[in-house]
């Protein structure tokens, strides 16, 4: 259904070349929003999975590229943009154990940076900060609210956590309209094997005779891409949520074993699961359970998911299937 709000409206989307990113400037477009595609600069010309959207939408976008973590092409890329949605982060957490000064950088410091250009422009109606569930931690009580704790169970939580106390900062000193919108996890199409459905979904389709996996036992809330992608643009036209932080979850929760068992079917491979130490991570960082209370984000804009978990991984089983070549079975990516 297209909303009139975002009809000839000037958006900037960071981390536009990224799995969610790519999906929600489709989505923009689609709406009719004038979208400006802020990619992470390489000199090999890549702008990610903005080159898998078709080429329809890649017309109808600006596509700058620099870095997030650098002031002045960010405050650049935001020039007369009434609504920007910054997603641009360093997100594997295992990563995050070996290159902490970089999510620092990027997370902390690239909010700071959106979040000062904003406040410099004369255009801005309303920052869209993207947070996760993960600054959580294990869930103390279920569903988790947005008044759970926050804990820092890794660097990626910690460096998102600061990043969301700084986007808070901005609304509480300098009364700038912010909304920290805080997915849980989300997987679909384009979404890459450091991920755990991919993971799973990609074994399993190049025929393994057994599935390597981390801990079996975490459960997720998982949002399929589009209605992730449906729950920020939600927020981007709602002026009620400044100041506030919301989660986007769908109630429903899946051990990774329940998801590599659904997955088994819609695979048609049906194998043991073999959890491998190597892929475990140290024992006070593991995140044991996440359970979304989106009843925020459902008053507010009267959002709700609109994939059901095992629609969600046929369509994700079908595009790996038909992308093998984005995949290597016998590696394990972080
Ligand atoms: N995928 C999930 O399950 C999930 C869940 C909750 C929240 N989130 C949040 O959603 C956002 C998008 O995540 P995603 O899954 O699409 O990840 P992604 O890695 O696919 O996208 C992130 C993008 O940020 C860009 N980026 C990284 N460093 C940069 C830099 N220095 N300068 C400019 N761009 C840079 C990358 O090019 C990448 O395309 C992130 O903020 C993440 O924390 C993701």
């Amino acid at each position: 259904m297209m909303d009139k709000f975002w009809n000839g409206r000037q958006v900037l989307v960071t981390g536009a070349d990224g799995f969610i990113g790519s999906h929600l400037v489709e989505r923009l477009v689609s709406e009719g929003a004038n979208v400006r595609a802020f990619t992470f600069y390489n000199s090999w010309n890549s702008i990610g999975w903005l080159s898998d959207i078709s080429q329809q939408s890649l017309k109808n976008i600006e596509i700058v590229s620099g870095d997030i973590r650098d002031d002045g092409c960010v405050a650049d890329a935001c020039q007369r943009c009434e609504i920007i949605f910054h997603l641009s982060s360093l997100i594997a957490i295992p990563y995050s154990y070996k290159a902490t000064r970089a999510y620092v950088d990027t997370n902390v410091v690239g909010a700071l940076n959106v979040l000062q250009a904003g406040r410099q422009s004369d255009s801005l109606e309303r920052i869209i900060h993207t947070s996760t569930s993960e600054v959580y931690g294990t869930a103390q009580f279920v569903p988790i609210s947005e008044d759970h704790p926050l804990s820092g169970q890794s660097p990626y939580s910690a460096s998102k956590i600061g990043a969301d106390m700084i986007a808070e900062s901005f609304y509480r000193s300098f009364d700038m309209p912010v909304v920290t919108a805080r997915p849980f996890n989300t997987f679909g199409p384009r979404q890459t094997a450091r991920a755990v459905i991919p993971t799973i979904a990609a074994q399993l389709l190049f025929g393994c005779k057994e599935l390597t996996l981390g801990a079996l036992t975490p459960t997720r809330d998982f949002n399929f891409v589009t209605d992730t992608a449906g729950g920020l643009i939600a927020l981007g036209s709602c002026k009620e949520a400044e100041g506030q932080v919301v989660n986007i979850g769908t109630g429903e929760e899946w051990s990774i074993e329940q998801t590599a068992r659904l997955l088994m079917q819609v695979c048609e491979n049906e194998v043991e699961i073999k959890s491998h130490v190597e892929r475990k991570r140290p024992e006070k960082s593991e995140v044991n359970r996440l359970l979304a209370d989106a009843d925020r984000l459902k008053s507010l804009t009267g959002w709700a998911p609109q994939v059901k978990f095992k629609d969600g991984l046929e369509i994700t089983a079908s595009w790996i299937r038909e992308n093998l070549q984005h995949f290597d079975p016998d590696r394990y990516t972080i």
